[in-house]
């Protein structure tokens, strides 16, 4: 079956960056010339997807208004003769189509995406965290999509880090799978405690799952944190059926951590077609200050 639907959830509170995000939701969040979640949704569209549904919570309009068309804006712009400002703007809102669903709770990420059942019906889709970036050449999203029309089972994005880490993430264990960068899921931990395994395959926000998961999830208690943790429910989903660990090719960044929100602004900063250039100097002027 294709993947035509993404739930993006974006209901977290952004505990982890306030007070940066007391008002403004994270994933509004800069990066150069556009909020997080623009990158996110761009890399939905690249990777072929027709419909994205947000999960969103008390506090995200403004997520929604982004990528709303802004009739107002829409005429001063043009009165001011500033059409491919305003062209721009009304891409954004052409993008895709977008849909929202309300989490009335922030009672976790597997409860983020069990708001959006009835949306999604009985399919696989794709999830993708709205405060997870993606740098590479080929969409993340499009990698893994590739590779479900191969397998047609559950894939999880994994990426390895070191051993001293593995406690802020979901930690998967498993098997090589014969295929390059693919592992058969065997087991998974959400944030073990140090010495708990020695696996370094660390879940990023990008998941590819079979709509099995929204039974298991009507069931699962909470977990870490005392949230309805999606890791423990994607366990429950390997026991019935198998699961993949994808290595994809490219680097990921934590937006919504402060130290990988910078590292993201200084990766796409000296990418951007527009600075690059002048911030890739910029940044050697300041290291040769240090
Ligand atoms: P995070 O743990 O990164 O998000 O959840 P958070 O809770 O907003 O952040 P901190 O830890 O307090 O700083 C991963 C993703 O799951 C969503 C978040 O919006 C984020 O995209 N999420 C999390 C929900 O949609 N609902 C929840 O109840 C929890």
């Amino acid at each position: 079956m294709k993947i035509r639907k993404a739930v993006i959830p974006v209901a977290g509170l952004g505990t982890r960056f306030l007070p940066a995000t007391k008002a403004i939701p994270k994933e509004m969040m800069t990066i150069v010339d556009r909020p997080t979640i623009q990158y996110i949704v761009e890399e939905v569209v690249a990777s072929g997807i027709d419909q994205i549904i947000f999960v969103t919570s008390e506090g995200k309009s403004a997520i929604e208004n982004h990528f709303d068309y802004n009739f107002h804006l829409d005429s001063v712009l043009r009165e001011k003769n500033k059409v491919a400002l305003g062209e721009e703007l009304n891409n954004i809102s052409n993008l895709i189509d977008i849909v929202s669903v309300r989490q009335k709770k922030p009672l976790g990420l597997g409860h983020a995406i069990w708001t959006a059942r009835h949306v999604i019906g009985n399919e696989p889709f794709m999830v993708l965290l709205g405060d997870d970036m993606v740098l590479s050449n080929i969409p993340c999203a499009k990698q893994m999509i590739s590779l479900f029309d191969e397998i047609g089972e559950s894939i999880v994005a994994i990426q390895r880090v070191p051993q001293n880490q593995t406690h802020r993430y979901g930690i998967v264990e498993g098997e090589e799978n014969g295929r390059d960068k693919t592992y058969r899921v065997r087991r998974m931990v959400e944030k073990p405690a140090p010495g708990t395994t020695d696996s370094d395959m660390a879940i990023i926000g990008r998941y590819i799952l079979m709509p099995d998961i929204f039974e298991i999830l009507s069931t699962t208690t909470p977990g870490h944190g005392g949230e309805i943790q999606l890791t423990d429910a994607l366990l429950a989903l390997t026991k019935k059926r198998s699961m993949y660990a994808y290595e994809f090719d490219g680097k990921r960044y934590d937006a919504g951590d402060k130290m990988g929100y910078l590292k993201a602004i200084v990766a796409y900063g000296i990418r951007h077609t527009e600075i690059g250039k002048d911030f890739r100097e910029h940044l050697i002027e300041i290291a040769a200050d240090l």
